[in-house]
């Protein structure tokens, strides 16, 4: 589904951010991208989303080399890949159900096939009964939820989050990292750079761990590692 070979990213002012990393995430996977700040995390996942280039090597992602995209090809690209943030970007004017019909409406879904799948997806998130809600009514886990459920609304082969559960208190980021996983069951390929070190113990699912650029681990059923 991801294939990583010897790609390097070096910034303009001579940072290399990531150096010749090589790794392939199959169909149905779950990683954690794990390492201290500055390690590469929020590069690799640029990287995927193309937002950036690398430097060298080579990024294929469900059959497209990156590579051979041309600008007018990137939205649609893109449309593989449900992406979470840290820090949720809904539309505060917006309710909850908008939110999510909105990543919809960009595409020209037909108005019929949005109020289809927006309860659905709201369902699966646990958030039917704040549909009307704006962002602001919301607990950050709730709205945590929203992100997660215009991500997948699309039903993307990806689903991409960094550090998703980065301004949640412990016991509501388990609820998110529980969310991901269940997603994960249903097929879609999940891949999450967090700092979430006690989730990541306790999940027992695949980690990569980069440091300074470059994965030093990639442990099926891994933990978190010592480093801070
Ligand atoms: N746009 C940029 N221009 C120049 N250097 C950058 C840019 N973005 C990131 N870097 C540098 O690249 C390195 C990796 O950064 P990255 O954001 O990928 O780390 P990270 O693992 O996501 O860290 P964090 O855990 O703090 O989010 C760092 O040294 C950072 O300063
Ligand atoms: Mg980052």
């Amino acid at each position: 589904m991801i294939s990583f070979t010897g790609v390097t990213k070096v910034y303009p002012k001579g940072v290399s951010a990531l150096t010749d990393v090589t790794l392939k995430i199959k169909k149905g996977d779950f990683v954690f991208l794990v390492g201290p700040s500055g390690a590469g995390k929020s590069t690799f996942v640029r990287l995927l989303l193309r937002e950036e280039r690398p430097t060298e090597g080579r990024i294929v992602v469900d059959g497209v080399d990156t590579a051979q995209l041309r600008p007018v090809d990137i939205p649609f690209f893109r449309r593989k890949i449900g992406m979470v943030f840290q820090d949720f970007r809904l539309l505060p004017e917006r309710t909850v159900a908008e939110n999510v019909a909105f990543a919809l409406r960009v595409l020209e879904v037909p108005r019929r096939e949005i109020l289809r799948r927006v309860p659905q997806v709201l369902h699966l998130v646990g958030l039917s009964h704040k549909s009307r809600a704006k962002p602001a009514e919301l607990s950050g886990g709730e709205q945590q939820r929203v992100a997660v459920a215009r991500a997948l609304v699309n039903n993307p082969p990806i689903l991409l989050a960094d550090e998703p559960t980065g301004n949640l208190d412990p016991e509501t980021s388990w609820e998110i990292m529980s969310l991901l996983s269940e997603i994960n069951q249903r097929g879609t390929t999940v891949v999450v750079a967090t700092h979430a070190r006690e989730i990541v113990d306790r999940m027992r699912r695949r980690v990569i761990a980069l440091e300074n650029g470059r994965v030093v681990r990639d442990e099926e059923k891994g933990a978190y590692g010592c480093e801070a």
